[in-house]
């Protein structure tokens, strides 16, 4: 498996594998800002860009047995992950799973009471994502929600690596990202223009630290090891400095060392978006 965890349709550390261990990492903090939302029982529900579907089974139990729960995403391999959810028991709701984008989405006008769009924004071009928020607010019913998840990768820390190094892997990705328009996935913090653009009211914003000290279990050392290579492999092909790469490199030539540390600590921030269709 490359390191770059690429899905068919070409979007890097969303192959089903790694979302799996990344939810899990993260789950506690990913499902209570889910929680926070307000979803309620009897909604209809979109999942835009479920990935493999880490927050279906949640759904599904927050809508119950008379809400409905649409999940799509790009990656048909990431659909037919999801598939395999429904298979296993996890979805109490009826799921309508499908292959699509947020840029053309195949449903009619004012079908959902909820638009839930998890890290998918940091994939989007600002153009796209404008759009993609045009589509969300043309598929939510008058009064409903329109949320959107996604991280500050600013705020990203996997001490006792100096965190300055990831400030400067950061700072040259978001130079690399200016240059094509793509929002990145330290976007988080900065999606309320976009629900402004796209005349939605009542906006509200909220972030989460996701904070694991050492130990380590070992579904987070296998994510962490995956990151560890990824950031190291971008960081040699943005040109990071050859000591800022060489201590990226060791780090994911030896994952275990920095894992076994006892002061190890992940930080990830995210940030949840909210706001109103009009009535
Ligand atoms: C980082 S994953 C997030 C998955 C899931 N929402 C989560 O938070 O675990 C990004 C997902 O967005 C999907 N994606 C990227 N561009 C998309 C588009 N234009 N329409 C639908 N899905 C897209 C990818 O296929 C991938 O599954």
């Amino acid at each position: 498996m490359s390191d770059t965890r690429m899905t068919s349709t070409g979007h890097a550390v969303s192959d089903a594998p790694w979302l799996d261990l990344h939810f899990w990492t993260a789950r506690a903090e990913y499902e209570e800002a889910l929680r926070f939302v307000g979803i309620e029982p009897a909604w209809t529900v979109l999942d835009a860009g479920c990935g493999s579907g880490g927050y279906v089974p949640l759904l599904c139990e927050l809508v119950g047995s008379e809400g409905q729960v649409a999940a799509l995403d790009l990656a048909p391999e990431n659909v037919a992950h999801v598939e395999r959810l429904v298979h296993e028991g996890h979805c109490a709701a009826s799921l309508d799973l499908r292959v699509g984008s947020v840029l053309d989405l195949p449903f009619a006008d004012a079908t959902f009471d909820c638009v839930w769009c998890a890290n998918v924004a940091q994939y989007l071009a600002e153009t796209e994502f404008a759009h993609a928020m045009a589509e969300f607010r043309r598929v939510t019913k008058p009064g409903g929600l329109v949320a959107v998840k996604d991280t500050d990768g600013t705020l990203l820390q996997l001490l006792p690596l100096d965190p300055e190094i990831w400030a400067r892997h950061v700072a040259l990705r978001r130079a690399k990202a200016a240059e094509t328009g793509i929002l990145g996935s330290w976007c988080g913090s900065s999606l309320a223009r976009f629900f402004r653009q796209a005349g939605l009211t009542d906006i509200v914003r909220r972030s989460w630290l996701v904070e694991r000290w050492a130990p380590v279990p070992p579904y987070a050392r296998q994510f962490h090891a995956m990151g560890l290579r990824y950031h190291a492999k971008l960081a040699a092909e943005n040109g990071l400095s050859p000591s800022d790469c060489a201590a990226l490199a060791a780090a994911a030539a030896d994952p275990d060392r920095l894992l076994d540390d006892p002061d190890f600590c992940f930080r990830e921030v995210f940030v949840v978006t909210m706001g109103q269709v009009p009535a």
